[in-house]
């Protein structure tokens, strides 16, 4: 009875807030500028170009604004504007550079513009409304030991009275030098930080380990800090890897190639947007291939994969680049180490790396619990953002759930509905049936309603489309503090499988 009120609103939820990167990136495209410093010839010019103003999404006072002739700069201000939560502004410029332009030393527009201190290129946009940012980090890449003058056009547009600003830049070589203390007249009542270099290719967490130094946190503070908290309205749960992840999703254990990608299929269409796979389950060809065919956003999508032990553990480097070929879809959102193994802390380190170098955004475990991760977590650098371990009311892991996540670390539950072979009795348990009924939901809602609300991501597995839609239909009822107890005292700690 949910499904025809619940589906249309995930399915705007998610698609407008599931990633935060998708609404970072829709602020980027700048409009005109208001407070503009520059003629009104190029104020109309601006505006007459029809660019939509970056406007604010509510959830943050600090801004990334940079400017980025070749795409070096602009990946760095990604991740913080992602890891901030922050929204993201990129300086375009009115007249936009060619590679002509940009050739240095050769006396073009570029040379031309850094030795002239006057010089101020008109950008293309402008940001809505700047008082409502407290924090502004600037990016930009060095040209001629200096800011583009770009960069003094945005500072001379606005009053930056009393924000601070954290400037940061890429280059060949050059350090960030005098560029940035050379811009502080421009914005003479800010408070300025000191401004930090980056090479090319920097990745996501030394970006992050730059603003933990800098002390700049997402608002209510740091990924790490907020991670593992369950938002119901948009259906998300941040990972300290400052990735969002919707928190019910599609098992596809056992599902065969044909099955894998029409139950795919229906789990997007029905607006889910989690998808766990795995190299043991030979599917993440399919699962890649309905990812592709569905036409939605692959930001809007998160998918998990899992390496083997065994010969994936002893080669990392292949299995990771064999599930990224499988998958075709860019990145792996998540990637697990599927059970404790021979070379497992190798195979973790090797998918740090590939963390490092963009191909994966978040790391996980499966099958490891308090002894293991005691003994695991010392011997690696990123700190998982997923445990992946049997849960369903016959086997609670009540001791296991909260050493997780008090970790920090999300927990996500396999087999809500016992496996295979054990679905019609804990479907069929009459505490459960008798909680549905009184919710005029189904068993199964209410086992993965549980899950939920001990904060448990639950990724069901279907080829069912009206099962799967069903498991999706999860926000329109709550379990009680008693009905969540009875289903607590179901607990039998009996496993379903070896793992
Ligand atoms: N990390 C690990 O070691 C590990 C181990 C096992 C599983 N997993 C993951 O966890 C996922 C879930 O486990 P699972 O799929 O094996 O078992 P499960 O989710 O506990 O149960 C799946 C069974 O439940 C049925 N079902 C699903 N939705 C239903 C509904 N609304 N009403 C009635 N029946 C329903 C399915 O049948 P229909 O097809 O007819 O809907 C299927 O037979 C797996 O797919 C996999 O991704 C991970
Ligand atoms: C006109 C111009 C001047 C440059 N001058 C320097 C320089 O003085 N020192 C340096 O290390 N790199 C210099 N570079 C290289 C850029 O700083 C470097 O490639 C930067 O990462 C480009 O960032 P972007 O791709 O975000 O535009 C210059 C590039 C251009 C186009």
């Amino acid at each position: 009875m949910f499904a025809a009120v619940f589906i249309p609103v995930l399915a705007l939820v998610l698609a407008a807030c599931s990633q935060n990167k998708t609404m970072a990136q829709g602020t980027a495209e700048a409009g005109t500028f208001e407070q503009a410093a520059t003629t009104e010839a190029e104020t109309s010019k601006q505006s007459s170009e029809g660019r939509e103003p970056a406007s604010n999404t509510g959830k943050t006072s600090i801004l990334v604004a940079y400017f980025s002739a070749t795409g070096t700069t602009k990946p760095l201000a990604e991740y913080a504007a992602d890891i901030l939560h922050a929204d993201l502004y990129e300086i375009v410029p009115a007249d936009p550079y060619t590679a002509e332009d940009l050739a240095y030393y050769t006396g073009g527009r570029a040379d031309q513009e850094q030795n002239d201190p006057t010089a101020r290129p008109a950008i293309s946009g402008f940001v809505a409304d700047m008082a409502q940012y407290d924090t502004v980090l600037l990016g930009y890449p060095i040209w001629h030991g200096q800011a583009p003058r770009i960069i003094s056009t945005f500072l001379e547009s606005y009053d930056f009275s009393g924000k601070t600003i954290l400037p940061f830049c890429t280059s060949h070589s050059s350090g960030i030098g005098s560029s940035a203390d050379n811009l502080h007249g421009l914005a003479p009542n800010a408070n300025w930080l000191e401004g930090e270099r980056f090479a090319a290719e920097t990745s996501r967490e030394e970006i992050g380990k730059w603003l933990d130094e800098n002390h700049i946190k997402a608002a209510g503070g740091t990924a790490s800090a907020q991670a593992g908290q369950f938002n119901f309205e948009t259906h998300t749960v941040l990972l300290n890897s400052g990735y969002e992840m919707p928190i019910m999703g599609l098992g596809t254990y056992s599902l065969s190639d044909e099955e894998c990608y029409n139950s795919v299929t229906a789990l997007l269409k029905a607006g889910g947007r989690l998808i766990d796979t795995a190299y043991m389950y030979g599917n993440e060809t399919a699962v890649g291939r309905a990812v592709r065919d569905s036409g939605i956003p692959r930001e809007e999508i998160f998918v998990i994969t899992k390496l083997y032990p065994g010969e994936q553990y002893a080669n990392p480097e292949k299995a990771i680049q064999d599930a990224l070929d499988k998958l075709d879809i860019g990145y792996i959102d998540m990637l697990l180490l599927h059970h404790p193994g021979t070379n497992d802390v190798k195979a973790y380190k090797a998918m740090e790396k590939a963390v490092g170098e963009g191909k994966i955004h978040s790391l996980g475990l499966s099958n490891w619990y308090v002894k293991e991760l005691g003994e695991f977590l010392p011997q690696v650098t990123i700190t998982p953002a997923l445990v992946q371990n049997e849960i369903h009311p016959y086997y609670q892991e009540n001791d296991v759930i909260p050493y997780i996540q008090n970790l920090g670390i999300v927990v996500q539950g396999w087999y809500p509905f016992g496996g295979r072979g054990h679905t019609s009795e804990l479907l069929g348990d009459a505490v459960i049936s008798e909680i549905a009924a009184a919710h005029e939901v189904t068993s199964a809602q209410v086992i993965l309603r549980w899950n939920l609300q001990k904060g448990v991501v639950v990724i069901p597995g279907s080829s069912n489309p009206d099962h799967i839609r069903e498991n999706l239909d999860l926000f329109g009822f709550a379990l009680t503090d008693d009905e969540m107890n009875r289903i607590n005292a179901l607990n039998r700690n009996e496993k379903h499988d070896w793992y």
